[in-house]
């Protein structure tokens, strides 16, 4: 977690260091900091508890002016949510400044070993570091960039660093190092920019140089120059990233979410033309990715969260596509807690942004065991991607959002393609992806349903379900997570079957239950259950499709192929989580304690 920007050139950095940040919030949003150096023996540090706009306040009427600085943004590991443990943080003679994505797991043995004389000012595992950066520098006399190989040295092997460090006897220059943690470095005319995530620089650049795990880099306006583990100078040529400025911004949208679940149909539209010919035959996914698949004998789908969700789906469709036996894994789960294996594995990896934690160590794990693998994910370039055998992009755009919306459509999507490549269905996949999008615009359109029925379900309430049998199980637990992480309205997603084996004791007056009915073979079933619950007076609301709807239903959704449904069936349950959120009075993009991308297990 935790975002970080840097910059060195020849325009005013503050602008283009709060302007990063904000586009980096996603990443943690407890506190923010951000220091500036301006050359001539003047520099400045400011940090804030809260959001980005609180620094920003902050550093008005400041008067801060240079044209190098670093900044972050916290989402809280070691040290509670409080302005001392924001970042940057400063060795205790005001020399270094330090900002740091990541844990340092053996922090406290490197305090007790080496700071036992220094007086910490905050309680995290950062200014441990840059106080050891600083005591090197000092005692033994070494250049910056020797100070901060040598700490970086004495970090235990679990430790994760996306580190950006400023010296005040080099001004002008950024020094950075990563291990786990993503960090780039943008080149650009008129400067240079090291960052965590390429969207937030891309005002100022397109192009950027990978920073490999163990290696270190000395940046200045004009010069980039790359270092590997044993400090011997490497060059590597910047890749471009295609994404314009404007795709990372709000526009017209008063919220990031409603932008995201705007864009599915779209998605939808993108994915189709990417992975479909013209006659509807298969490009874009290399026959390797293919036969590998072919010669499993059981696919294994690890991921986290929303992506965990999208997995459940996708599991239908490998197992009936391509007849091979699939499991699902909640990454954190796998990573210390591997099943038993089947003879000839396949692994696919879902995540949106490629960085998660939990999913790369099990990726770790298994590239060790020789296994094969692909990832499947959103930010191509990012760890998952590039640590597994093989890729596949979701081309979703940025999705900035906390609430993952349009990544679980795209993924489902990707997951339906692939198996169908992998497999012979029975059906016309580019067709029945046409009818989907078409219909995501026709249910997308109809907002204000969701509004309403938002409001009236979910006014004042402090608990809901969401349940469903077999595709809708699947996606009730997807539903039930988007409603409960921004609206905070504790909600469960169930396999409708389940509710009578325990969980229908909770049901009383007004609970509301949403029930998602896309599914023949068990409507009737569903049906049932949905009676049951309202006769211990719950509030009902049926969202089912055409085919299967009854008068008096509250939504009905579009038919289409019925494998493909929770396509459709889950843009309800984001709308109905987004205004539930709003009437709450709540930040839909930024819930409490969240941050987008979890890269700390
Ligand atoms: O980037 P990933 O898809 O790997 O992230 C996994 C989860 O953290 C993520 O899906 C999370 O559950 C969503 N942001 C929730 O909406």
């Amino acid at each position: 977690m935790c975002g970080i920007v840097g910059y060195t050139g020849i325009n005013q950095v503050l602008p283009k260091l709060l302007k990063g940040l904000e586009k980096l919030e996603y990443r943690g949003y407890d506190s923010a900091g951000v220091y500036v150096n301006n050359g001539v023996n003047e520099d400045f540090l400011v940090r804030e508890q809260g959001r980005v706009s609180m620094l920003e306040l902050a550093t008005k009427n400041k008067g801060i002016s240079g044209t190098a600085g670093i900044a972050h943004t916290r989402w809280a590991t070691h040290g509670g949510v409080s302005v001392k443990n924001a970042h940057p943080h400063m060795s205790s003679d005001g020399r270094f400044y330090l900002v740091h994505n990541g844990v340092i797991e053996n922090y406290d043995v490197l305090r007790d070993t080496y700071l036992k004389d220094i007086k910490l000012n905050s309680e995290t595992d950062t200014e441990i570091a840059v106080q050891l950066i600083d005591k090197f520098a000092k005692e033994e006399e070494l250049s910056a960039v020797d100070a901060f190989r040598k700490m970086i040295s004495l970090l235990d092997e679990n430790s994760a660093y996306g580190f950006l460090l400023m010296d005040r006897q080099t001004p002008g220059l950024l020094y950075t190092a990563k291990k786990k943690s993503p960090l780039l470095i943008g080149v650009a005319e008129e400067g240079n920019v090291v960052t965590s995530d390429a969207a937030a620089m891309l005002d100022v650049t397109n192009d950027f140089i990978e920073l490999m795990d163990g290696e270190t880099a000395i940046i200045s306006k004009d010069k980039v120059s790359l270092f590997d583990e044993h400090g011997v100078e490497i060059v590597r040529e910047p890749f471009t990233i295609n994404i314009d400025a404007s795709e990372t911004d709000k526009g017209v949208y008063p919220y990031y979410m409603l932008k995201e679940v705007d864009e599915q149909a779209v998605v939808a539209r993108t994915l189709s033309q990417h992975y479909f010919d013209e006659e509807g035959h298969i490009k874009n996914i290399d026959s390797q990715i293919t036969e590998a698949i072919k010669k499993a004998d059981r696919i294994y789908i690890v991921a986290a969260g929303t992506s965990y969700h999208a997995g459940l789906v996708g599991k239908r469709y490998f197992e009936q596509w391509t007849g091979i036996p699939t499991e699902v894994h909640i990454a954190s789960e796998f990573a210390y807690d591997q099943p038993l294996l089947s003879n000839k594995p396949f692994f696919i990896f879902l995540s949106q942004s490629g960085e998660t934690a939990d999913s790369r160590e099990v990726l770790d794990n298994i590239v060790k065991q020789g296994y094969p693998s692909l990832t499947i994910a959103n930010v191509m370039n990012s760890t998952l991607t590039r640590e597994a055998d093989f890729a596949l992009p979701i081309l979703a755009g940025p999705e900035i959002a906390v609430a993952s919306t349009k990544a679980y459509t795209a993924q489902v999507i990707v997951e339906a393609i692939l198996a169908y490549a992998v497999g012979d269905a029975d059906i016309d996949l580019k067709h029945e992806l046409a009818r989907v999008a078409v219909e995501m615009q026709v249910i997308i359109d109809q907002k204000e349903v969701f509004n309403d029925i938002a409001k009236t379900a979910l006014h004042n309430r402090h608990s809901a379900f969401y349940i469903g049998r077999g595709l809708d199980a699947a996606v009730a637990v997807e539903a039930a997570l988007k409603l409960k992480e921004i609206s905070y309205v504790q909600t469960e997603g169930f396999a409708a079957g389940e509710l009578k084996h325990g969980t229908i004791s909770l049901i009383e007056e007004g609970t509301p239950v949403f029930a998602l009915l896309t599914q023949e073979k068990t409507a009737g079933l569903v049906r049932g259950e949905i009676a049951q619950v309202a006769a211990r007076g719950a509030k009902t609301i049926v969202l089912a499709s055409e085919s299967i709807a009854k008068e008096n239903d509250d939504y009905i959704l579009p038919n289409v192929n019925e494998l493909l449904m929770p396509l459709l069936a889950v843009i309800p349950a984001q709308l109905i989580a987004y205004y539930a959120t709003l009437d709450r009075g709540l930040d839909v993009d930024r819930p409490r304690n969240l941050a987008k991308s979890v890269t700390v297990q």
